[in-house]
């Protein structure tokens, strides 16, 4: 019986007997269901695709264990119900491939609406339904297809037309910079903020798409638009408007000296020191037809950034969140403080009444002093302060567009009155990529950890990786982006972010090959400290293995060659010694030549990864050999053999040493046990390193299976540890692992150390990718159930569905439950500790007994014995193991 038969079935039963019978609910779906969450370039229904051959992704469900896909359909129309296949029918295509599935149909056009479905046939051969429609929106592909002129403006421009006909379809291009609004008949258009990303303007420009259709009208029209400089030296729109009429004629709007411009009520802003807002110098409807712009100026056409012009597909600026004060002070007479009770990226909403004239002032702070008023001191250069004059016209409600703070107090002075509790709201504000991973256990200390980073992470997408929301920087530090990359990847999906991300560092590269400490490049070197700028190969590669991206790898295989090449032409003797910031923050600093030897090392391994990915089977051959010189070169540097030390024996040194196996085997020993003798009996087992040993140490100490000095490391509260910082009141994760409060460098919202979220994730959570495939296609769930842990849950969307692990044990038994995506395969282990006897069951049903594995489950492969435990493969699905014994 088909499924709706049965709902019908159960629907007729919930009818007739009213009050009386017992509900049967209808039955789950059997087989293959419709492919769900289907993405084009990472995105649901893209606006702008300005590629040929864009990618399609669907994530697989199906009613049965160990399943997956063995070929499937795609058609592309340009009718909504997507039913012709008129732009592309992919046929039956026998292929697992579910991800990253590249259009090969007829060329598509401009500026034009493409519906797009799939179906896949399962293992058996059994067919699922089509998915649902999804749809993508295609951009201007060559800078001709762009007839509007970039022009220069104040604050404000507009523009009106007339429509002669009903509207049936709008799409609007514009790139307004540094940041833009645009109005269409009074309405704000999307619901982006500080939008277009900031990239390096003179190589690349982001325009954005929008779907305009219902904001216009036969008739007057008017467009307007609001600037701010941003990054952008000045202020430049770039507007192209096209309406299609039901008649079948088209109207095009374009931005060109015709348009008017105005100073408008945003009297200066800025994305350090804040915006100050003339309510008094509104004008009313100036966003609407008929309003009389006679007193304003023309704009000026100009040549306009040199720039490429290029769709932004990325998820925008947004506002995510809107925190209520925890508490409202009067720390003196007419200064009122707010604590938001979070630090974040974001402003305020001022809610105020009052008369005319009264310019109300927040300032933004992440400190107080001991007597209740703000510290501002660790901002440096950066003002950070709103200031809204009142038009005085009953309640006005005002937030900043131009401008941003890192926060979690805020000053107010100059309010007409008193303020309440509801004058002022805290707007979370970030680039809008959906959270996709959770991680908790039963360590408080840890959950806080997780909550730290979380929004510490989110506080720094801001189109770019930055390093810290709060002082005058806000830069994309790559050192801070490639530290912090595989824990933003388990937070959140980073696809189409990343994407972006790389193509801001190629913009940078130099004909020479060198990039830029600060992508785009504003402070710091060129070239950059060789641990900056490993963000290019490593997150280039990590976006390869996590979401099995190979056109990533294609894009930038010859700039990362570049770039390694570049590295080698600076190596003496075998080795990259030139370093600005090393080891950057740590408590006890290695020297700088031997993380960049590392790194060195690192890029050139990965570039051989890369090459065989892409099939270059003679760079990569090229590619081992110089890794294999470098590795003996560092040996012979840095190994003291009367210490067994890599250099000077600090954690980070011998921990390089040891992360991708520079020492050689018979020097492992020996630098281990340094190590661990320097956290363990000098250190008390806390860590000394910076932002670069930190994000390697945790992960070699589970590798090394010593998950439970990582653990120790973990959940220290005393100095230097995360701990520390939560129990010092952070809410975020600080800069340093020192307590500082002064005019120095300690933003307490830096991202970087954060680096050990991938840890929790990969370790105690148990979700990590297999060296084997790309893509999570393999995973490897081995949770470390260490010291007094006994629980944990980690849980992220990836590519090819939702996985998860938690686990929970007692005295007598393990249970590990695991979800994992259909096309995917994990290895499971589940520890035995000292238990004797030991059954497993799956979902009640024995699985093993009396040292023999009893085959039958559906998913499960086999069941091993290993030393401590038992590894068990398994396919798609939900599994839920126990291990009891004795
Ligand atoms: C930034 C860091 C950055 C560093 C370079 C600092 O000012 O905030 O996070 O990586 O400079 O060493």
């Amino acid at each position: 019986m088909p499924a709706s038969a049965f709902i019908r079935i159960g629907l007729a039963i919930a009818l007739l007997g009213a009050g009386t019978a017992v509900l049967k609910s209808a039955e789950p779906p059997s087989g293959p269901q419709p492919p769900v969450a289907l993405r084009c370039e990472y995105l649901e229904n893209p606006m702008g695709i300005d590629m040929p051959h864009p990618r399609f992704f669907w994530i697989l469900e199906h009613s049965e264990r160990g399943q997956r896909q063995t070929a499937y359909q795609v058609l592309v129309s340009t009718n909504p119900d997507a039913g012709s296949g008129d732009m592309w029918d992919s046929g039956k295509v026998s292929s697992p491939q579910s991800t990253q599935v590249a259009y090969a149909g007829k060329p598509l056009a401009n500026g034009r609406t493409y519906f797009w479905k799939v179906k896949y046939w399962d293992k058996d051969g059994l067919e699922s339904a089509w998915s649902k429609v999804a749809s993508f929106d295609t951009g201007l592909f060559e800078r001709r297809d762009w007839k509007a002129q970039w022009i220069r403006s104040r604050n404000l421009l507009r523009k009106e037309f007339e429509l002669p006909g009903k509207i049936a379809r709008a799409r609007v291009y514009l790139s307004g910079l540094g940041y833009s609004e645009l109005y269409l008949n009074g309405h704000k258009i999307g619901a982006a903020v500080l939008d277009p990303a900031w990239t390096t303007y003179d190589k690349r420009v982001l325009y954005v798409t929008h779907d305009v259709t219902r904001f216009l009208r036969q008739g007057p029209n008017a467009a307007a638009v609001m600037l701010g400089h941003g990054w952008y030296k000045s202020r430049a729109l770039l507007l192209q408007l096209r309406v299609e009429l039901e008649d079948g004629r088209a109207v095009e709007v374009l931005s060109d000296g015709s348009w008017k411009t105005a100073d408008g009520p945003v009297l200066s802003a800025s994305v350090y020191n804040g915006e100050t807002y003339d309510a008094r110098l509104e004008e009313s409807g100036w966003a609407l037809p008929g309003f009389d712009d006679g007193g304003w100026a023309k704009a000026e056409e100009f040549a306009g950034p040199a720039g490429v012009l290029s769709a932004q597909l990325m998820p925008p600026i947004r506002v995510m969140d809107t925190i209520v004060p925890l508490a409202m002070t009067n720390p003196r007479p007419g200064v009122y403080i707010f604590d938001m009770g979070q630090n974040f990226a974001g402003w305020a909403r001022l809610r105020v009444r009052g008369p005319r004239g009264p310019a109300v002032k927040l300032r933004f702070a992440e400190l107080l002093y001991d007597d209740g008023t703000l510290n501002v001191e660790n901002l440096r250069g950066a003002r950070a302060e709103d200031i809204y004059i009142l038009k005085g016209e009953g309640e006005e409600v005002w937030e900043p567009r131009f401008t941003y703070h890192g926060f979690r107090y805020l000053e107010l002075t100059g309010f007409p009155g008193v303020p309440t509790a509801d004058t002022i709201r805290g707007r979370v504000v970030r680039t809008a990529v959906p959270q996709v991973g959770s991680f908790a256990c039963s360590k408080p200390i840890l959950n806080r950890l997780q909550r730290n980073i979380v929004w510490g992470q989110s506080s720094n997408l801001h189109s770019i990786p930055t390093d810290c929301c709060q002082r005058d920087e806000r830069m994309g530090w790559m050192g801070d982006a490639q530290g912090t990359a595989e824990e933003a990847i388990y937070n959140f999906d980073m696809a189409a972010f990343y994407t972006n991300f790389l193509r801001d560092i190629r913009d940078v590269q130099d004909d020479k090959g060198t990039i830029t400490d600060t992508v785009p490049h504003f402070w710091g070197s060129r070239p950059a400290d060789p641990a900056w700028g490993t963000a290019y190969p490593l997150i280039a590669w990590y976006m390869y293995r996590y979401y099995g991206d190979r056109r990533v790898l294609e894009e930038h295989y010859d700039g990362i060659r570049k770039y390694v090449e570049f590295l080698r032409s600076k190596a003496e003797g075998g080795l990259l010694k030139y370093s600005y910031y090393g080891d950057w923050v740590a408590v006890e600093k290695c020297p700088g030549a031997i993380v960049s030897s590392f790194y060195y090392y690192y890029d050139v391994k990965v570039m051989a990864d890369m090459a065989r990915v892409l099939g270059k089977t003679g760079d990569a051959a090229a590619c081992d050999k110089l890794a294999a010189e470098i590795k003996t070169a560092f040996h012979k540097e840095y190994f003291n053999p009367k210490t067994g030390d890599y250099a000077d024996g600090t954690q980070t040194a011998n921990t390089l040493a040891l992360f991708l196996d520079l020492a050689p085997e018979e020097a492992r020993g020996r630098a281990w046990g340094r190590l661990f003798d320097d956290i363990v009996y000098k250190h008390d087992s806390h860590l000394t390193t910076g932002i670069i040993g930190t994000k390697y140490l945790m992960e070699l100490l589970t590798r090394s299976g010593t998950s439970d000095l990582a653990y120790d490391i973990a959940t220290k509260t005393d100095y230097p540890s995360w701990g520390y910082m939560i129990e010092n009141g952070a809410t975020t994760l600080w800069e340093l692992w020192q307590k500082r409060e002064g005019p120095s460098m300690n933003s307490h919202n830096h991202p970087m150390f954060g680096s050990v979220g991938s840890w929790l994730y990969k370790a105690l959570g148990g979700i990590a990718l297999s060296e084997e495939a790309a893509g999570f296609e393999k995973i490897l769930v081995h949770p470390q159930m260490v010291r007094d842990l006994n629980y944990a849950a980690a849980s992220t969307r990836t590519v090819r569905g939702d996985l998860a692990c938690s686990w929970h044990r007692t005295d007598k038994s393990v249970r590990v439950e695991v979800v994992i995506p259909v096309g995917s395969e994990a290895e499971v282990l589940i520890p035995k500790f000292n238990l004797l006897d030991v059954a497993i069951a799956e979902s009640g049903t024995p699985i093993w007994k009396g040292d023999a594995y009893l085959p039958g489950r559906p998913g499960i492969g086999e069941v091993k014995k290993i030393q401590g435990g038992y590894t068990i493969t398994v396919g798609s699905g939900r599994y839920v193991f126990e291990l009891s014994g004795n």
